[in-house]
């Protein structure tokens, strides 16, 4: 992060605003909406702020002092604005807003700032900011409309109930865990709902009547096992998103991009369960009791995966042993790395022309060889997904051509499928193992076999780090 977000409680207190054009009439607004005090430095002020000022509510928000701007003017200030339009006195105001460490803001000139104001959508209480950075304030504009179209204008009365009843239900619940679910229960059903709809009554005794009829008694823990899909961030599903903001507590794989780590509710504890070949930095069985453990503490834990639980993914594992200590969970399917890497590669898995099943199989097996049922791999009109398969891809390919397939069958092996790092390499059955050997691939990959993969020529469409052709150098294509 280049800024820290954080709201100012600048309410009673003195802020400079230097500057008497339109722009500094725009942030005095903000800031009167804030409960500030406000001196506004300018030899002349715009009509709009000559208004506001004659008409100014509450009276003695603003002091005009028109004079050119000096450094002791900075006097008791809080905060600095300048908005000049002059770069010469905007540099001043900074120096010596900079001088006596108080927070300056520069219109329009990110160097001069030490903080930046972002675009609000204000449904007081609630206020969401959003800030580019600097880098494009159109950019979090766009985003701004977006969420404003998207929370309801009653979220500010909603957040004003909510406050309303917070000792109430403070002191019904002696457990937080509880607490906390009694409040997304509230939030998301029928009483903000209510709310919304303007029927205040009704919500009232709604409230009142779960509050009511919700005992006081420790949580019961669950696990949810949710898919985290490939990589990419959109290919979550509404459910795992949902979840990932419930959970007490996240356990995860080495599988599960940092991006979507970061979508997990932020004071939710992480645990980093490891999954590496041959290095799994925590054993299964130990993972499967560390599930129980945690939910029997009361915990909502969010057993976070990689592609799809059930796929290769030895989800099946861990829910035994929950439901076999009689623990509550769910399961929530994940976009599995066959699928992921197809699309994104534009390799369709199956096609009326060129194959009429799939297969998914791993090259990994448990005792570390590559043992499959090559006869029933080797079929025509078929094509082949093998999970875990970088090691073994020289075995692979040989066995697949001795049990029947051409050394000509097409191939391709996908690096990280649906991320920024997304890497397709395609060749033969007899030509692949020589290509990735030179193309130092970074794992996860996934090879797919099969008349299909001649179509990635025509259908790539995600090639953000350049796509390797067999015999083509890399190309570098950025999206
Ligand atoms: C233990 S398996 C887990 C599979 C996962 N449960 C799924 O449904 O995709 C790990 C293997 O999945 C494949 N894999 C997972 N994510 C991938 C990705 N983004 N790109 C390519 N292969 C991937 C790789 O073959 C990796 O070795």
């Amino acid at each position: 992060m280049d800024f820290l977000p954080i709201f100012v409680n600048i309410k009673h207190r003195n802020c400079l605003v230097v500057g008497g054009g339109e722009v500094a009439a725009r942030k005095i607004a903000l800031l009167l909406r804030a409960g500030a005090h406000i001196t506004i430095i300018a030899p002349e002020l715009c009509t709009e702020l000559s208004e506001q000022l004659r008409e100014q509510l509450p009276r003695g928000a603003i002091t005009h002092r028109a004079e050119a701007f000096r450094p002791d003017h900075m006097g008791d200030a809080v905060l600095v604005i300048a908005a000049t339009g002059d770069p010469v006195v905007n540099r001043e105001v900074s120096e010596a807003a900079g001088q006596l460490h108080i927070p300056v803001n520069v219109v329009d000139n990110p160097a001069l700032c030490s903080f930046i104001m972002p675009s609000i959508v204000d449904r007081s209480p609630v206020l969401v900011a959003v800030s580019s950075g600097g880098a494009s304030p159109v950019l979090a504009r766009l985003l701004r409309a977006r969420l404003e179209t998207m929370i309801p204008a009653a979220y500010g009365r909603l957040a004003a109930y909510a406050a309303g009843f917070r000792e109430r239900v403070k002191s019904h619940f002696s457990h937080p865990g509880k607490r906390r679910i009694f409040w997304e229960k509230a939030l998301q059903g029928p009483f903000a709902e209510m709310v919304f709809a303007g029927r205040d009554r009704a919500a009232q005794d709604y409230l009142e009547r779960s509050l009511e009829s919700e005992a006081d008694e420790a949580v019961q823990g669950e696990v949810y096992l949710v898919g985290a899909g490939p990589g990419d961030p959109e290919l979550l599903t509404f459910r795992a998103m949902r979840l990932m903001q419930q959970a007490d507590v996240v356990v995860y794989d080495r599988l599960v991009s940092p991006e979507i780590l970061d979508m997990v509710r932020r004071d939710a504890s992480r645990i980093y369960a490891g999954k590496e070949r041959s290095k799994h930095v925590m054993p299964q069985e130990s993972i499967n009791e560390l599930l129980v453990r945690l939910a029997k503490e009361g915990k909502r834990v969010l057993r976070l995966k990689g592609g799809d639980p059930f796929i290769f993914g030895r989800g099946g594992e861990e829910i035994e042993t929950l439901a076999g200590q009689g623990i509550p969970f769910q399961v929530v399917p994940g976009i599995t790395a066959a699928s992921g890497a197809a699309s994104y590669a534009g390799i369709p898995l199956t096609h009326r022309d060129y194959a009429q099943s799939c297969i998914f199989v791993t090259g990994h097996l448990k005792d570390g060889s590559v043992n499959l049922d090559w006869l029933m791999l080797a079929r025509p009109n078929q094509t082949i997904v093998i999970y875990m398969g970088l090691l073994g891809l020289p075995v692979l390919c040989r066995q697949l051509i001795a049990h029947g397939l051409s050394a000509t069958t097409p191939a391709a092996i996908v690096q990280q499928a649906s991320t920024r790092n997304q890497r397709v390499l395609t060749g033969t059955l007899e030509t692949l193992p020589d290509l990735t050997e030179t193309a130092h691939l970074t794992p996860p990959t996934l090879i797919i076999v099969g008349e299909v993969v001649k179509l990635h020529q025509r259908l790539a469409w995600f090639e953000p780090e350049g796509d390797l052709r067999a015999g083509e150098p890399a190309a570098s294509k950025k999206v």
